[in-house]
């Protein structure tokens, strides 16, 4: 019988570097039962009545915030939305451990969290009670991003072992890349990742030691034969500048356009975890094609996320 708190040793969610494949399996067969659900007539259960979320986003979100808020909903647990604009930290000098006790003292079974601080979760993790589940921290870690890129890989190809997936664009500044490389190579996928040196992160050669993940500055060696191929979003707020010569030719270069698609599988797939520079990192005619799964992204973030909160909240056995 699975259960997230004995098979990672802990009460959280805080990235896919600590868990094992027989977790991340876990969590995608549950996920794939939450989908279900998603796309029945009837979105509703009370699986998670008597529980509640508190969501605390220190950085811009749409898909991860609404997500988190919608999964809780539907489940039927009580989803509170903290406005950090309004918040006691940002107008009168509270830190943010302070601020997740108070979280934590309402009672709150899980606090999704947001921060652009690298650890920020871990950090509090270790003082609360609540759970905590990280919904993406500084250029470190977006474990339910990942989790729902593989169950969107996973329920196109029946399976992610042996794939061979090409992640294009900006990794220095990607924590979804991280989360990638760290689960799909634990599920026995093949990672290839293109980008400029200047936007490569440190320590990609221990990463290709312990991962199953290889670096490349021309894109369309990393594209070659790959059954799926995913951009990542530009992030020009987190670079000091000088980073790439021009916006043009990073398109020119490492754009997901028709001409790059050519050099992987026939019928290959595309994928962005969003939001997209429509235009820079993918090109409009490929991110509207047929080949493009980045609705089912989004609607499997919801799935994910449905799975996540259930199994945090001792929840998955409670059938509704
Ligand atoms: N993919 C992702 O994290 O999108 P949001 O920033 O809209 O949550």
């Amino acid at each position: 019988m699975f259960d997230i708190f004995s098979l990672v040793k802990t009460k959280d969610l805080l990235g896919l570097k600590e868990l094992t494949a027989d977790d991340i399996n876990e969590i995608l067969e549950l996920s794939a039962e939450m989908k279900q659900l998603l796309l029945s007539g009837h979105k509703k259960s009370s699986r998670m009545a008597g529980k509640n979320v508190a969501h605390a986003f220190y950085e811009p979100s749409t898909r991860t915030a609404v997500s988190f808020d919608e999964a809780a909903k539907i489940l039927g647990a009580v989803s509170c939305g903290m406005s950090v604009a309004n918040s006691a930290a940002a107008n009168k000098g509270e830190n943010l451990m302070d601020t997740a006790k108070v979280l934590s003292a309402m009672k709150f079974d899980v606090i999704v969290i947001r921060h652009q601080s690298a650890g920020a979760p871990h950090f509090i993790a270790k003082h609360v009670k609540s759970s905590i589940v990280n919904a993406g921290d500084g250029r470190n870690e977006h474990p339910t991003q990942a989790l729902l890129d593989m169950l969107t890989i996973k329920e196109k190809f029946g399976t992610l072992k042996g794939l061979k997936v090409a992640i294009v664009g900006d990794v220095k500044n990607s924590r979804v890349a991280r989360s990638n490389i760290y689960g799909l190579s634990k599920m026995g996928a093949e990672i290839r990742i293109a980008c400029p040196d200047t936007l490569l992160f440190s320590g990609s050669e221990d990463m290709e030691k312990n991962y199953s993940v290889k670096f490349f500055t021309n894109a369309e060696d990393a594209v070659r034969d790959a059954d799926v191929v995913m951009a990542l979003r530009l992030q020009l707020e987190r670079m000091s500048g000088g980073l790439i010569p021009s916006i043009a030719e990073y398109h020119a270069l490492y754009g997901v356009d028709e001409r790059l698609m050519s050099f992987a599988k026939k019928g290959a797939l595309v994928m962005h975890p969003g939001p997209v520079n429509r235009g820079i990192e993918l090109a409009t005619s490929v991110m509207d094609s047929e080949r493009s799964l980045i609705d089912e992204q989004v609607t499997s973030g919801v799935a994910v996320r449905m799975a996540v909160l259930t199994l945090l909240t001792g929840c998955k056995e409670v059938r509704s």
